[in-house]
C-alpha cells in the first residue's frame, strides 16, 4: 500500500512537470543549460542538434551509443520514453 502511494506520488509529479522533473536530474552534471562537459567527459549537449541529442539518448538506452562513460548515462535515460527524450532535446536546443 505504501509502495503503491509513492508510485502514485511519483506518476502524478511526472505528468504535471515531466520536464522539470526530467532534466533537474541533469543539471549537476551537464550543468543548468547544458553548457558543461559532464564529468569533463562529454560533449557541450546545449551546442548539439536536436536530432543528435534524440539519437545519443535513445543509443543509451539501447545501448548503442556512447563513450567509455556511457554507463552513466544508461542509467540516466533508462526510465525515458522516446516522447520525453524528445520533449527534453527540445527543450535543450530552445534555449
Ligand atoms: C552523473 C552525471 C550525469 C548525469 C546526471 C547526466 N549525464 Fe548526460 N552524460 C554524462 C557523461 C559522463 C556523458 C558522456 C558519456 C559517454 O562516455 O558517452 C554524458 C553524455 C550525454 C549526452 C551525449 C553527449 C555526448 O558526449 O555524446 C547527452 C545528450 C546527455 N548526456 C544528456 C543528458 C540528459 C538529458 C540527462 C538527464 C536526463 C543527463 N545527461 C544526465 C553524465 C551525466
Amino acid at each position: 500500500m505504501k509502495k503503491t502511494l509513492v508510485t502514485m506520488a511519483i506518476v502524478g509529479l511526472a505528468s504535471t512537470s515531466a520536464f522539470a522533473a526530467n532534466t533537474a536530474a541533469c543539471v549537476g552534471c551537464h550543468g543548468a543549460n547544458f553548457e558543461k562537459a559532464a564529468l569533463g567527459k562529454s560533449k557541450i549537449v546545449k551546442d548539439m542538434t536536436k536530432e543528435n541529442i534524440v539519437a545519443a539518448l535513445k543509443g543509451y538506452k539501447d545501448g548503442s551509443y556512447g563513450g567509455a562513460m556511457k554507463g552513466v548515462m544508461k542509467g540516466q535515460v533508462a526510465a525515458l520514453s522516446d516522447a520525453d527524450m524528445d520533449a527534453i532535446a527540445t527543450q535543450i536546443t530552445a534555449k
